[in-house]
């Protein structure tokens, strides 16, 4: 049986949610191994559209999902994504929704500090979402998390939270903020626990006992490889890895569990926050493909800026995320153009390279080489076969595939779950 992973392979927002749903009919288990709702992923089922930030997009078609140990979780955004999905007629109960017990939880705190570094006027702006993600993740590395079980125990919570105070407060006092106190947490923690507490499960167990049955897991990655905390434009990156082999210790199966690497992937290039981006058309193409793509934040309603296709990053993508195939999406939003720019490699202080650098100074210098192609005025969007591609789409879709060295998967014309074209099934590897 073949278990897949789902990756963004760009900045994000590549359509990571829409294929994980059309995935997701042949799967048995959806896991998600990272990241928090700082994800915004869309789905649209006949027409109406589901916007998931924390949860699985698995938990529309009432799949078993599953939010694995590499999250971090709000708790509090979570019974609100819940309900909001309920107000939607989509049921999600300890049935059919599992949450690792030893996930790491984000606390007001979190998100406070978070804002407080954003809207600094010293230190590198990131442009985060202001979730808390990488005060969270910096709780967790530093050993003085709260973690989903501690809500389970009363009698230790309110020293750990003490712990964990002990660290904040001081970092407030720095900063010219009041201090939080031991109380306001506890009471913050335990009023929710009742909500979240039904959900949790020993992750790991369950997702080897569904593997032994021969149950099929899809994992679904947020973010995108060029966000990744090690591989990605630090710093402008999360607090997390985002690569495929991510899928594995965020979830507590091991590496040999996966057998497809589906890396999902814009057919132009986004990214919403600060950070170098080479490819970025601050002019006409960027409009174009903003109005075209509808390219606002899913979470935060921030304007995407938008570039022609990176091959360059994609083909690094490829490597760090060992992608099998791709989800080669938005194809559509291209219809109309004249002609489409490929960025094939970088000019680095007068040099051709064709990677990305992994300094921050030489990521702001590159300079896009480009190749350029003949557009389509035909519509592709909505196209659910080869056959209503036009010949120059076609091309371009070639033109990826040889440049990145993977191959389309599948092909999306549209938001819509039934608009897309497969070429070859990951579960059927
Ligand atoms: P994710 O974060 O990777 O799940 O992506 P988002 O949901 O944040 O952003 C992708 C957007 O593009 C969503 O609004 C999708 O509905 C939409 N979308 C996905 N695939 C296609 C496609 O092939 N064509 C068009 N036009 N829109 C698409
Ligand atoms: P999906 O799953 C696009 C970006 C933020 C910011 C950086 C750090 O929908 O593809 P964070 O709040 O994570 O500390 O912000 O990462 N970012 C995303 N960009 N899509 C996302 O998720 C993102 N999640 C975080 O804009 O630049
Ligand atoms: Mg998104």
């Amino acid at each position: 049986m073949a278990n897949v992973v789902v990756v963004g392979s760009q900045w994000g927002d590549e359509g990571k949610g829409k294929i994980v749903d059309w995935l997701s009919e042949q799967a048995d288990v959806i896991v998600r191994f990272q990241g928090g709702h700082n994800a915004g992923h869309t789905l649209v089922i006949d027409g109406t559209s589901y916007k998931l930030s924390l949860l699985p997009s698995g938990v529309v078609r009432g799949k078993m999902s599953v939010i694995g140990n590499g999250v971090v979780l709000d708790p509090h955004a979570f019974v609100a994504e819940v309900e909001k999905l309920k107000a939607q007629g989509v049921v999600v109960t300890p049935e059919n929704l599992r949450i690792a017990e030893n996930v790491t939880l984000i606390l007001s705190l979190h998100r406070e500090l978070d804002a407080l570094r954003e809207n600094s006027s010293t230190g590198t702006k990131i442009g985060t979402t202001k979730r808390g993600i990488g005060p969270a993740y910096e709780d967790k590395v530093g050993r003085r998390s709260i973690r989903l079980m501690d809500l389970k125990n009363l009698d230790t919570l309110r020293g750990k939270v003490e712990r964990l105070l002990a660290h904040h407060n001081a970092l407030r006092r720095g900063l010219d903020q009041e201090e939080v106190s031991a109380d306001v947490i506890y009471e913050e923690l335990t009023s929710v626990a009742d909500q979240v507490l039904p959900f949790m499960d020993s992750v790991w167990k369950l997702l080897d006992g569904e593997r032994k049955d021969g149950k099929r897991i899809l994992f679904e990655g947020a973010q995108g490889a060029l966000l990744d905390i090690d591989h990605g434009t630090y710093p402008f990156v999360t607090s997390s890895n985002t690569v495929a082999g991510q899928a594995a210790s965020g979830s507590g199966l091991g590496p040999t569990a996966i057998d497809y690497v589906l890396g999902i992937t814009k057919a132009y290039t986004t990214r919403v926050g600060e950070g170098p981006f080479p490819t970025e058309q601050q002019n006409e193409v960027g409009d174009f493909l903003g109005t075209r793509g509808h390219e606002f934040g899913t979470v935060t309603g921030r304007k995407r800026r938008c570039g022609w296709f990176d091959a360059v990053l994609v083909r690094q993508t490829v490597c760090t995320s060992g992608i099998s195939g791709i989800a080669l999406t938005k194809l559509d939003v291209l219809d109309g153009l004249d002609e489409i720019k490929i960025c094939v490699a970088y000019e680095l202080d007068g040099e051709r390279i064709d990677y990305l650098p992994a300094s921050q100074g030489a990521q702001e210098r590159v300079k896009p080489i480009y190749e350029t192609l003949p557009g389509w005025k035909e519509s592709t969007e909505g196209a659910r076969s080869w056959a209503d591609l036009p010949a120059q789409a076609i091309k371009y879709v070639r033109q990826v595939e040889e440049l990145i060295g993977a191959p389309v998967a599948l092909l999306s014309t549209s938001p819509e779950r039934e608009d897309t074209i497969l070429v070859q099934n990951p579960f059927q590897d």
